[in-house]
């Protein structure tokens, strides 16, 4: 039997993570998992709950009443991720929770959550996950390391693109802002910031089509394998 990895990728919002993700796992046979999509549905809960985030001493006995799934889509296949066994997958791409979930995600007790959560998920490895702090807190020792990039405009344009065909009346000024501003606390908050692994490789997708960066992940993977 081959050897199974663990995969980390990591990189800025909107540049390809999933979308790449989720094809390797794929085609690999191994399991995907979505650690933004963790956070995203954690943020869901507290908006519709009304939990006082800035108030941390709140934060330990709202997360007991969550309890996060990811689980296939009986007809497609694709993995999804459920909140307290309701699928939100879909209501989580919302801008009103990607306007909350970096400040929620840079929360200490949020991280030991939901990290806790993903380390148990890879300890038979055989795994694919895209966030923010794989490669360097969720799985350090993650045989291979892929960190994402693309340019600014690509990034936005791609997320625009996504977001108005849910909402025609979203403007692109809006997208490009929350992704600005997402990037920038996740690249500077204090627990486990958005950082590139000193083993990481960069993959920068702004003129690669989905099929392009599939085809190098997998030649990445290959090497990695065998060494
Ligand atoms: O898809 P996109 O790149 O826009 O974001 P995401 O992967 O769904 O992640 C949403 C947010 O969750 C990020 O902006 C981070 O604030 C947080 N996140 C994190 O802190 N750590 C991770 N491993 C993954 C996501
Ligand atoms: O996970 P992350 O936020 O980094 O990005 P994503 O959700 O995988 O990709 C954002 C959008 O870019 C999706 O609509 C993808 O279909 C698109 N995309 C693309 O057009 N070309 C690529 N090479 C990669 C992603």
């Amino acid at each position: 039997m081959k050897k199974k990895i663990i995969v980390a990728i990591d990189g800025w919002s909107s540049c390809g993570k999933s979308t790449l993700a989720r094809a390797l796992a794929k085609q690999l046979g191994y399991i995907y998992v979505d650690s933004g999509a963790m956070y995203r549905a954690i943020t869901l809960y507290f908006l519709r709950e009304h939990i006082d985030w800035t108030n941390e001493t709140l934060i330990p006995a709202a997360l007991e009443d969550i309890e996060l799934d990811f689980r296939p889509n009986e007809n497609t296949g694709e993995i999804e991720i459920y909140l307290n066994d309701e699928n939100v997958e879909y209501l989580i791409r919302d801008l009103i929770v990607a306007e909350k979930v970096s400040e929620i995600a840079a929360i200490k007790d949020v991280r030991a959550f939901a990290v806790e959560q993903q380390q148990k998920m890879g300890k038979k490895k055989g795994i694919v996950m895209d966030g923010r702090d794989i490669g360097t807190v969720v799985f350090p020792r993650a045989e291979l390391k892929i960190f994402m990039t693309a340019d600014n405009a690509v990034r936005v344009e791609r997320r625009f693109k996504e977001l108005v065909e849910k909402n025609p009346n979203i403007s692109v000024e809006e997208v490009a802002e929350n992704i600005q501003m997402r990037d920038y606390i996740d690249a500077n908050r204090e627990i486990s910031p958005l950082r590139q692994a000193k083993d990481a490789i960069v993959l920068d997708n702004t003129n690669l089509t989905q099929d392009e960066q599939l085809k190098k992940a997998l030649k990445l993977v290959k090497g990695a394998v065998v060494a």
